[in-house]
């Protein structure tokens, strides 16, 4: 179905294995030729970029998709972990049959895919065709300066004080058990009420719980979309739901790797895929990301593919420690600037250059892959499922 020439990004050496076909080269005349793969045998960090409308998240789904259609024997040794803060990979269960036709002349066919969907427990009701599960994150899980940033208050202040205390007066705790302690503490009764609202608030999230844990989302071989977008003007809740997924799923990995040294792999090895990265970088889930995952990853096991609008505003530590770079148009010159400076020396021509190569096509990207130190031109393959981030279209409704 491929043909004989293929391209392999992310892997020096050969081999059919454990490979997600992500599209196929493009040439300078808009016609496309041999298939593209990405290697997922090693752990990777992935940069997808572009302006607004030209293919990230469309390429971002491209990859989960593989991920699904991998064969068992490779599949089981993952797991697939999407933050989906705007809800648009939860229909990836349902087939792209408006693309039958582009997908037959590239030996594809629509196809629902087998995901799991989690929401916190006050969304899980928003489906139509699907049963959501609920999502839980420990409360114990956030650090009293993760509380403090969720609730606005500053840590050196007296409710940030009160707070830590509670806080640490346990090692497992429900918000419930927080308000408790707060209320029994001899904090003033100012203290006491403010932050009895607050917590209060938070509790109505429907997010936290003593007793939950990510054993759910750790099954070999399954794809798991956490759909936040049922939280749309709560940035704050969003980051530390990143924050406490990114650290636990971490601490897991490390201990699992140690374990993996003298046994075989009982815990998956772990892809996260987090759109609209952005969001989460000035954060504390922006600090794990950046020093945990994408410093560290390699060794656990743990791969991260970020997309971003503004490749400038997520700092030079990402750009530097991404192994793949996945860009789509782009025309903000901050943005072009902050990808010219990190440009390996092995990329020859200057970004605008190389970028002024996709021309207005959707789908069509640069890719910078620093295990073969190359770069190549793209157009990444249509989707087998439904995407479900494309712009609404207007109808006459007369
Ligand atoms: N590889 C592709 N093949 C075919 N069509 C594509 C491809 N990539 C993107 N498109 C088209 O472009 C539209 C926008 O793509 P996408 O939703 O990925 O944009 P985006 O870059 O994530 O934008 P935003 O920054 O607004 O989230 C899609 O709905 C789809 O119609
Ligand atoms: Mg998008």
């Amino acid at each position: 179905m491929y043909g004989d020439k293929r391209y392999l990004l992310g892997r020096r050496d050969g081999g059919s294995d454990g490979l997600l076909f992500l599209g196929r080269y493009l040439a300078l005349d808009g016609s496309s030729g041999s298939p593209v793969f990405l290697d997922v045998l090693k752990p990777h960090a992935i940069l997808i970029c572009g302006k607004r409308g030209y293919g990230k998240s469309y390429t971002m789904g491209t990859i989960i998709e593989e991920f699904a259609r991998l064969p068992a024997g490779i599949r089981n040794n993952f797991s697939v972990i999407v933050v989906d803060t705007m809800g648009i990979f939860t229909c990836m269960g349902s087939p792209n049959l408006a693309e039958k036709k582009y997908l037959e002349s590239e030996g594809l066919s629509p196809e629902g895919l087998n995901i799991k969907i989690f929401a916190p427990g006050i969304h899980t009701g928003r489906y139509d065709d699907v049963d959501a599960l609920t999502f839980k994150i420990p409360s114990s899980s956030l650090s009293p300066y993760d509380y403090c940033e969720l609730l606005g208050v500053d840590p050196l202040s007296p409710h940030g004080a009160v707070l830590a205390g509670a806080i640490c007066s346990r090692n497992k705790f429900s918000i419930e058990d927080l308000i408790a302690e707060i209320n029994s503490s001899d904090a003033t009764d100012d203290v006491r009420s403010s932050l009895n609202g607050l917590l209060t608030m938070i509790s109505a999230w429907d997010i936290f719980s003593a007793d939950a844990d990510y054993s759910q989302i750790m099954e070999p071989g399954s794809v798991n979309i956490i759909d936040l977008s049922g939280y749309g003007h709560e940035p704050g809740i969003k980051s530390c739901i990143v924050a406490s997924l990114s650290r636990a799923l971490y601490d897991i990995r490390v201990e699992a790797r140690r374990k993996e040294n003298t046994g075989y792999r009982r815990t998956p090895l772990v892809w996260m895929f987090i759109d609209e990265a952005h969001m989460f970088m000035d954060t504390g889930a922006g600090n794990v990301l950046i020093n945990e995952w994408l410093r560290q990853g390699r060794q656990p096991g743990l791969s991260l593919v970020l997309a971003t609008q503004r490749p400038s505003a997520l700092g030079r530590d990402v750009l530097s420690q991404a192994d793949m770079i996945i860009c789509h148009r782009l025309t903000l010159r901050d943005d072009i600037e902050a990808l010219e400076k990190a440009r390996p020396s092995y990329v020859k021509e200057p970004v605008n250059e190389a970028l002024s190569r996709l021309g207005a096509i959707r789908g069509a990207a640069v890719i910078v892959d620093d295990t073969t130190e190359s770069y190549h031109v793209v157009k990444v393959r249509p989707r087998v499922s439904l995407h479900g981030g494309g712009e609404p279209i207007v109808r006459n409704v007369d």
